[in-house]
């Protein structure tokens, strides 16, 4: 496979690719590398089957761990263009996370009052799934998210959304035409972020004073105790625990008032942040820094140990694949998600391993998989064509995929899990 590796240094706004040379929150340099996944696609970009496949990109992913403050970050920041301006992913593809937000709409909408005088603002709006729970409660909404593809798509749900990066300077100007915000939500978009500071300065200036912070994000706890490699690519540029969290909030006068954790997406966090308020620590926060103390994350140890498995898992799940492949037996993968092609590139498994994969993103369908280059179909296919394996690639909606192809596991059809162990089910 050709390796298009860009390794250039740069402004971000003309580059394709920049690397920063201190940490994101403490901006200490005593940065430790600790993995390395190689030159990997931004595993979002899906080629069509007859593009210049030569000039497919390739970029460094490798995980550092800051021995100042904690907080675990990629270095390299792939142009936030190259893989926001036209997203693929689309938040409904999954009930899970359409029930999800609407339990977050309702509990928010009841905690702090809101009402139809109350706007609140979605950073990374996506589809416009959370704000349309939102809108159905009463509150004024407003989208914010880089994807120009998706405004059409928020539009439909009545959602109107700005096509736009959230930093201070866009907050500005959100702020002067639709005023200030009782409650800012930024669903796995925190991570996403190169400039954490300037997105906080960001909050400030758009939150109303009594305003709510509201961000969740896969927690690194999860990350390390299932080995959720696949988790990390370029997107994800933070891997968040609180310790790191708390320097952050308390550099910019912001609270973290409430942490809770959350099933989804293989082990999130939920954090509730607002202005001022007491210094001490509140019992659940102090409980997961306890947690986090224990597992040792202020040390480098838990992060050798992950990067150390990983590997293993690389090598026992190729070699799992290719004795079924060598018994004569049909594979395929379900969920083209992005953390799937991170797993496939990362492993090096292509079309020889697994004929096609099944996904429910109609964009998604009629292309290849980044990098390696499987093509990918509807989910219908795996009961026309009865594969007598399907590999979870979209392992975090287990319980939806299983349930939802109970009759291909009643004909035989059997899944393959990768995380957190590789077992049959
Ligand atoms: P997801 O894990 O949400 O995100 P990421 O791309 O960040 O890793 O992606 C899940 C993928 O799985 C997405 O492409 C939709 C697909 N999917 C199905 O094909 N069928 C389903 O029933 C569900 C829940 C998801």
């Amino acid at each position: 496979m050709k390796r298009n590796t860009k390794r250039k240094t740069g402004k971000p706004e003309r580059e394709e690719i920049f690397e920063v040379k201190a940490c994101r929150i403490c901006k200490n340099n005593d940065l430790l590398e600790f993995f390395s996944l190689g030159a990997m696609p931004p595993p979002n970009l899906f080629p069509k089957s007859d593009d210049n496949l030569e000039n497919e990109p390739f970029y460094p992913l490798d995980v550092y761990f800051c021995q100042h403050c904690g907080l675990v970050q990629l270095k390299h920041v792939v142009n936030p263009n190259i893989m926001f301006r036209d997203y693929i992913y689309i938040t409904s593809g999954s009930n899970t996370m359409v029930e999800h937000f609407g339990r977050l709409a309702e509990e928010l909408v009841k905690k702090f009052k809101l009402n139809s005088d109350s706007l609140v603002v979605d950073i990374g709006s996506n589809d416009g799934t959370l704000l349309s729970h939102f809108k159905r409660l009463g509150p004024r909404t407003l989208g914010i998210d880089p994807a120009e593809n998706l405004v059409s798509v928020a539009a439909e749900k009545g959602i109107e959304q700005l096509p736009l990066l959230f930093t201070n300077q866009s907050a500005k100007k959100v702020r002067q035409k639709y005023g200030r915000a009782k409650v800012i939500t930024a669903t796995n978009v925190f991570a996403h972020v190169n400039d954490l500071h300037d997105f906080v300065r960001g909050l400030k200036t758009l939150l109303t004073n009594d305003g709510i912070f509201i961000a969740e994000f896969p927690y690194l706890v999860d990350l390390l105790e299932k080995e959720e490699l696949d988790t990390i690519y370029h997107e994800h540029l933070s891997y968040f625990a609180i310790r790191p969290l708390l320097t952050l909030f308390e550099k910019h006068d912001l609270k973290l008032f409430d942490v809770k954790r959350l099933p989804v997406h293989g082990g999130s966090i939920r954090l509730y942040v607002r202005r001022g308020g007491k210094k001490t620590l509140t019992p659940v926060v102090k409980e997961l820094l306890r947690l986090e103390e224990r597992m040792g994350m202020e040390t480098s140890k838990p992060y050798l140990d992950f990067a150390k498995k990983a590997y293993d898992k690389r090598r026992n799940l190729v070699k799992f694949l290719s004795d079924l492949k060598a018994k004569g037996k049909q594979i395929i993968g379900y969920g083209a998600a992005a953390k799937g092609n991170i797993l496939l590139n990362f492993c090096n498994i292509g079309p020889e391993i697994l004929d096609y994969i099944v996904d429910a993103i109609p964009d998604k369908q009629g292309r290849i998989t980044p990098g390696v280059h499987i093509p990918v179909y509807p989910e219908a296919k795996l009961l026309e064509d009865m594969p007598d394996y399907a590999l979870l690639l979209a392992w975090n909606f287990a319980d939806e995929i299983l349930e939802k192809n109970k009759e291909y596991r009643k004909k035989g059809g059997k899944f393959i899990l990768v995380v957190p162990e590789i077992k049959i089910v």
